[in-house]
């Protein structure tokens, strides 16, 4: 993907392009990263395709269960610390939102930072996307806000014409645990390299905590969360006329703590063979397909990837018990 950002903060307001559609979005990337997860020895599905515009809904669902702590708690800790966290992220800032879905953790942000030059959301899903910018700019008519349909982990393109604006990119919900290690720090590799010295990144991750807080959060009682797991099946019978029994699997979520993340799974409750686009998967009983990780981190191992990264911390606040954390880090 190549998306070239026109992005010309100090032009008229209302001048801005309003939707940029990635040049080659999909065209086969599915059906092929479902091939190749369901044909290994381990298999597996890439955790981004669960955010189809059903799977964000059930997504939205689980943020308001009550053993999902993580967006309750993040909010918290945004509304505890709007005005300094404003305030440390500057004037005239473009804040850049991947993976940005509903837009709604950028508005209360947007709405306390000084005179933010722009906003820039990032999202694979363009119904969702539309919707939340629609909204958006109804709630903030005079920023300029431009929508970037597009996978943020695949390479971006910036446009160099910056007019000394600086950047922030916004990477809220612990949306980084969903990377591997290797993958997480190639993504904020990624992001510094869309930065230049004095731009920032505004971090929220989710911190390591005893097990049963964290496996609650994942498997909760009103089956929520494997729905969200099942919606994967479901969308792969439908988009790639795949012919998986819906009963014949079942949620798994654990933590692992030496990877220092939850696992989430689908359990094959049978022995059974499984058609996708014609090709043939042989599933054993109790074989699972790994759906998810979302790993948790340690302020130290954070501090670590940053530096790591070419980001130097420069702030970051918690709630009390220490579950959450939003880090604000620079390039130097
Ligand atoms: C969207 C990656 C932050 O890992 O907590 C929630 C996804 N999966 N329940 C997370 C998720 C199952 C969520 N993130």
């Amino acid at each position: 993907m190549n998306i070239a950002l026109n992005t010309q903060p100090n032009a008229p307001k209302g001048n801005v392009p309003k939707v940029l559609q990635s040049q080659e979005m999909e065209g086969g990337d599915f059906l092929s990263d479902v091939i190749s997860g369901l044909r290994a020895d381990r298999k597996s599905l890439p955790c981004k395709y669960l955010y189809d515009a059903a799977g964000s809904k059930i997504f939205e669902q689980i943020c308001e269960l009550k053993d999902y702590y993580l967006t309750r708690t993040e909010a918290h800790i945004f509304a505890e610390n709007l005005p300094e966290i404003a305030r440390t992220l500057g004037a005239n800032v473009t804040l850049v939102e991947p993976g940005a879905g509903n837009c709604e953790k950028a508005e209360p942000l947007l709405s306390v930072m000084e005179s933010p030059a722009a906003y820039i959301p990032i999202d694979i899903s363009p119904e969702i996307l539309h919707a939340a910018e629609s909204r958006l700019q109804a709630a903030l008519p005079s920023l300029p806000i431009q929508a970037v349909v597009g996978d943020f982990t695949a390479p971006i393109t910036w446009e160099p014409n910056r007019l000394g604006n600086r950047r922030v990119i916004f990477f809220p919900g612990s949306t980084i645990g969903n990377f591997s290690c290797e993958q997480a720090e190639r993504l904020l590799a990624d992001f510094a390299s869309w930065l230049s010295p004095g731009d920032g990144l505004l971090l929220g991750v989710d911190l390591v905590k005893d097990s049963v807080v964290l496996e609650r959060a994942y498997h909760d009682d009103e089956h929520v969360t494997e729905a969200f797991n099942k919606n994967l099946l479901r969308r792969i019978n439908r988009e790639l006329n795949g012919n998986f029994d819906m009963d014949g699997f079942s949620h798994r979520a654990f933590y692992h703590p030496l990877r220092q993340r939850v696992e989430m799974h689908l359990v094959s409750l049978k022995s059974q063979q499984v058609t996708v686009a014609g090709v043939q998967f042989q599933f054993e009983e109790g074989e699972t397909i790994h759906t998810e990780n979302s790993h948790k981190y340690t302020q130290e191992g954070l501090t670590k990837l940053l530096a790591r990264t070419g980001f130097t911390p420069c702030r970051h606040w918690t709630d009390n018990n220490n579950h959450f954390a939003i880090y604000y880090a620079e390039i130097t």
